[in-house]
């Protein structure tokens, strides 16, 4: 018998907003995995589910999947990641893999999820949803998302130019995730359209590191946490 393959969502960084059911599902699992960015870092999401973990009856695993656009590297590190996993739902273990946020936004759990669903037809995958950094974000700037007719956007702020430009005319309120590395050319980008006074920046929401900016321009020129995001609200 194959054990069952979790993605637990286990929200942005407050312990409160983890649902009643990841909890339950971190507190049994006996195979717990956490995504981390380097060897030698530590795993954002561990901090946020700590407490629910029993070593002693519980394995945790640490994978590494590192922040890079090299598709090459991206794929052997998913490949050997879904290597470790497949091992223990091979030995009827249950595994959680632990996301920050939502599962099904921009995760790393998305890949393995793909590739266990397409080459182990046998293997139970159930997805436990979790409160996104969009919606934990927008409460904390207390800025409504949208209303109505109104209509929402959500990008990696990787989009640049013209194509943000566009999307920031087309839609009502534009959420910018991974802002970090491009917030001064962003911020050009709102400065012409005249919405900076629009936007709000929020980083490591739900923790105790949370960061609200209202007034964005202060944030030029300096170096930003990787978990970050803006609301452009019209
Ligand atoms: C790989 S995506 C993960 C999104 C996540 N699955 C979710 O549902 O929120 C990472 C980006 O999400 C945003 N993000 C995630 N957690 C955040 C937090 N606690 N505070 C602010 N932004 C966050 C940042 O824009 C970050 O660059």
């Amino acid at each position: 018998m194959w054990g069952t393959f979790f993605g637990v969502g286990v929200g942005p960084g407050d312990p409160e907003l983890i649902t009643v059911k990841a909890q339950r599902i971190l507190k049994w699992a006996p195979v717990i995995c956490l995504p981390k960015s380097r060897e030698d870092a530590g795993s954002y999401v561990r901090g946020i589910i700590s407490h629910l973990i029993d070593p002693a009856r519980q394995e945790v695993m640490e994978l590494v999947f590192p922040m890079t656009k090299d598709r090459a590297q991206l794929e052997e590190h998913w490949a050997a990641a879904t290597g470790k996993v497949v091992a223990k739902l091979r030995s009827g273990q249950d595994v959680a893999f632990v996301t920050e946020g939502d599962p099904f936004v921009y995760s790393t759990f998305m890949h393995l999820y793909a590739e266990v669903r397409d080459r182990y037809p046998n293997v139970t995958v159930e997805v436990v949803p979790g409160v996104s950094s969009i919606t934990s974000a927008a409460a904390v700037a207390g800025l409504p998302l949208v209303d109505g007719a109104e209509r929402l956007a959500v990008l990696p702020a990787t989009y640049e130019g013209e194509q943000l430009t566009q999307v920031l005319r087309d839609f009502d309120t534009v959420v910018l995730l991974k802002v970090n590395r491009v917030f001064d050319r962003v911020l050009e980008t709102l400065e012409k359209l005249g919405l900076a006074d629009r936007a709000v920046f929020v980083s490591r929401c739900g923790s105790p590191q949370q960061r609200i900016v209202r007034d964005v321009r202060k944030l030029r020129g300096e170096e930003l946490d990787y978990l970050s995001l803006m609301i452009v609200k019209k």
